[in-house]
């Protein structure tokens, strides 16, 4: 392979910092270009990055101009919106080699009703579902299941992409039917046809593959942390922090292949829709046995930051066999670390932070010295090497240890060196907590 390619990040979080950081690790590659990126993800780098804002992640034809502008070797869309809109149908057409799944076969997350149809039609374990395009019948869906058992766990899902918050948990009749009166709330008609879905009771996890549309190669495992609050409490936000790998999936790795992922790629193939990316698995553990949540087109948010470090084998070298078709002959090594990520957040976030925006973020550049701590950037703007926060979720900050203990205490004392003027930094307090329990019930 020729050495100082150039690769482009099609994304603009701290999981697309962590893939381009990835490829920064590449011996081949000289140049990687993120789009559209955030200014933190430019900040200290080892190699040319450069952050190019002037596009959108719902307009594939602005990311095809930067494209165009750069021309590079390789372009990687990593980010829903932009699968979503068809990015690699639009770049691929216009003869770029790009890496990620096609509008078609994304679909397997953009479209939440035709996903659950899919694993129905493919025999994938995955809890009863019905879906609606009106209020009327879907209430009396619920109410039916209500009178049945009061006590109900149920999810009401958007089928189409929400930044992760468009499934509403309830536990009665009420709050059911308020979170169907929800549906038609979010943007874009995401809830316009919705799902009402048996809510599993169960430890969750996110499990990763590479696929080359016929074979695959998993990742390591990861536990996302999915509420605003400690304790699993408060409103769904993008992911608040992630531990790899997910211990809860110790033992049961080659039945969430077999039933979750192959049977995923070669339902995949035979409906004449190859799935060539990553495909995201969020999963749950029901009495040992592993269920589907969702599948997602792409790294999870902030599982990415937690899985990808552990990468040993040159990334570039990955991508370049996966687009070969030539995946089985690859090994993928990843190293034997535990890491923790912990996400920082605007306070207010996921609802309103305006008040945050524009305010100076301290002490990131003494977390990130720290051994064993990386910081990914998400929503800081950085003029003057200072920092200022600019959106919801900050940045992930991300310490490696031998162990959850070692990983955690890095991640925590690293966190602790940051604030945000005002008091307006948020973080949960208990990312890994599952895996310390486990930890200490075995030390
Ligand atoms: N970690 C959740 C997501 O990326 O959708």
């Amino acid at each position: 392979m020729p050495q100082h390619l150039s690769v482009m990040v099609v994304g603009s979080g701290a999981r697309e910092h962590a893939i381009s950081s990835a490829y920064e690790k590449s011996r081949h590659v000289g140049r990687i270009i993120v789009a559209p990126g955030n200014d933190f993800i430019g900040f200290k780098r080892q190699k040319e990055v450069l952050i190019e804002k002037g596009c959108s992640l719902k307009d594939p034809e602005s990311i095809l101009r930067i494209a165009r502008k750069y021309k590079p070797d390789l372009i990687d869309v990593a980010q829903d919106n932009a699968l979503e809109r068809g990015t690699v149908d639009v770049l691929n057409k216009s003869g770029f080699q790009t890496f990620g799944p096609t509008r078609g076969s994304a679909r397997i997350e953009w479209d939440k009703r035709w996903s659950r149809e899919f694993m129905e039609r493919h025999g994938i374990p995955q809890p009863e579902f019905s879906y609606f395009d009106k209020r009327r019948p879907a209430i009396r869906h619920v109410k039916g299941i209500y009178r049945r058992d009061p006590e109900f766990l149920l999810y009401t899902k958007a089928t189409g992409l929400c930044s992760g918050k468009g499934a509403l948990k309830s536990t009665n009749s009420r709050e059911a039917i308020r979170n169907i009166k929800k549906m038609k709330m979010f943007p874009d008609g995401a809830g316009d046809v919705f799902l009402v879905e048996e809510g599993l009771r169960g430890e969750e996890f996110s499990y990763y593959a590479i696929s080359d549309g016929s074979t695959y190669h998993p990742f390591k495992s990861a536990q996302d942390n999915k509420t605003v609050f400690d304790f699993d409490e408060g409103d769904q936000t993008g992911g608040m922090g992630a531990v790899s790998p997910a211990k809860v999936t110790d033992g049961i790795s080659q039945q969430i292949e077999e039933e979750q992922i192959a049977r995923a790629i070669e339902g995949m193939a035979s409906e004449g829709i190859p799935y060539e990316g990553i495909l995201y698995l969020g999963g749950i553990v029901v009495n040992g046995k592993p269920m589907n949540i969702e599948y997602n087109a792409r790294w999870g948010d902030p599982e990415c930051q937690a899985v990808l470090p552990s990468v040993e084998t040159d990334y570039i070298d990955v991508i370049q066999a996966c687009k070969e078709g030539k995946l089985s002959g690859i090994k993928i090594r990843q190293d034997g670390k535990t890491r923790v990520c912990v996400v920082g957040a605007s306070r207010g976030y996921p609802g309103n932070y305006d008040n945050v925006k524009g305010k100076r973020v301290y002490g990131i550049e003494r977390a990130m010295g720290m051994d064993g701590v990386r910081i990914f950037g998400a929503g800081i703007d950085v003029r003057d090497k200072k920092f200022y926060a600019s959106g919801g979720r900050l940045f992930s900050v991300v310490a490696e240890g031998n162990d959850i203990l070692e990983a955690r205490q890095k991640a925590y004392s690293a966190i602790a060196c940051i604030s945000i003027e005002g008091n307006n930094l948020h973080y949960r307090t208990d990312i890994g907590w599952r895996d310390l329990r486990r930890f200490w019930n075995h030390n």
